[in-house]
């Protein structure tokens, strides 16, 4: 038995690169590095409670974040170093587990038990211990006092907002793209092709600076409508073309977009491939250095960086059998 200072995060296992990308991501903003240990488990050097519970909440790949209590070749070890006064008087645990069968971690929460002499609660439990197998074999515990993470995307899909089109894209992918720009709360954070705001509404829950253009008046308006629709916040919503910088604002810390693509998006006459080298080209103009911009494209368009940017990762986002997605995270040099 291994004990482990870090953090543990458990994914969720939709996508390949995706929840891992954010995870990294949002533990960069953080400065921190992490391990990828199998497809759903990854530990880092983080130790602070508060930001794990932060990340967790902010990330729309991530299951579960807590501490990391030991890593151990066999499970019967793993609670062996688990301090016996670790839990509070009273309270209570439950053991869980993403992966792993039931007799397995249901183990693991008798081995808690008697050492620690806590009660279970299953419904409502003070602290979860979760229990993953990594790739190389062996097995992780952590813990967490915040309990089951719980999202609330039905009440911000497409459909529910007060303006839509069907353009507009589900508010787990739009908080993916923002997730992936490295953008941290109080950071001015832009969608230059912002259409129904859907990136905006993430980036202003998440509490950012939120700034959104669109080339369309009344589509524009509806990403305002929407974002009070939810009670949120923005520095500003305006009419614009995204490709002739004039913006009433000085430089910007991160930019996630949806290109227009399609006959679903207006985009008075251009094509996606000149609106996106447009775009690039003169983004390094207001975009800080070190920092991102993350583009969501056909996979079929291939990116002009010129000097100003190089790619940092690319995912593929399959969609049907005419459209794959590309999602391309840039960094300005
Ligand atoms: C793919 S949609 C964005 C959808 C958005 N992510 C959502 O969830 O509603 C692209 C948007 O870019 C806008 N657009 C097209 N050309 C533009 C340009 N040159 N500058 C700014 N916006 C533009 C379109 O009006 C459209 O609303």
């Amino acid at each position: 038995m291994r004990p482990l200072s870090g953090s543990v995060f458990i994914l969720s296992g939709e996508e390949l690169t995706l929840p891992f990308a954010e995870i990294r991501a949002l533990l960069e903003t953080c400065g921190k590095k992490c391990e990828r240990l199998s497809r759903r488990v990854v530990v880092s050097e983080l130790e602070d409670p508060i930001k794990i519970y932060e990340i967790t909440e902010r990330a729309a790949y991530v299951r579960f974040g807590g501490l990391l209590v030991s890593r151990a070749l066999n499970h019967y070890h793993l609670a062996e170093d688990l301090d016996p006064d670790s839990m509070e008087k009273g309270k209570t645990f439950a053991a869980d587990s993403e992966t792993l069968p039931k007799e397995i971690y249901g183990e693991i929460g008798g081995q808690i038990k008697q050492r620690t002499g806590a009660r279970v609660s299953l419904e409502n439990p003070d602290y979860v211990f979760q229990v993953e197998r990594t790739d190389a074999g062996d097995f992780v515990l952590g813990v967490s006092s915040r309990g089951t993470k719980k999202f609330s995307w039905k009440e911000r899909r497409p459909r529910a907002r007060k303006f839509f089109l069907p353009s507009a894209i589900y508010p787990k992918l739009a908080r993916l793209l923002v997730n992936l720009s490295r953008v941290k709360p109080g950071d001015y954070f832009l969608d230059p092709f912002c259409g129904t705001g859907s990136l905006l509404i993430e980036s202003s829950l998440m509490g950012m600076r939120t700034i959104g253009i669109d080339l369309t008046r009344w589509i524009a308006r509806g990403a305002k409508l929407n974002l009070k629709g939810f009670g949120l916040s923005y520095e500003s919503i305006i009419r614009a073309d995204s490709t002739f910088q004039s913006l009433p604002l000085a430089r910007i810390d991160a930019i996630a977009t949806d290109v227009p693509y399609g006959r679903a998006s207006s985009t008075k006459g251009k094509n996606t491939l000149q609106i996106v080298r447009e775009f690039v080209a003169s983004s390094s103009d207001i975009l800080n250095p070190d920092k991102y911009c993350v583009l969501m494209h056909p996979s079929n368009v291939e990116l002009e960086l010129g000097g100003s940017f190089v790619i940092a990762e690319q995912h593929m986002l399959y969609v049907h059998r005419n459209l794959t997605r590309a999602i391309s995270v840039l960094r300005r040099n």
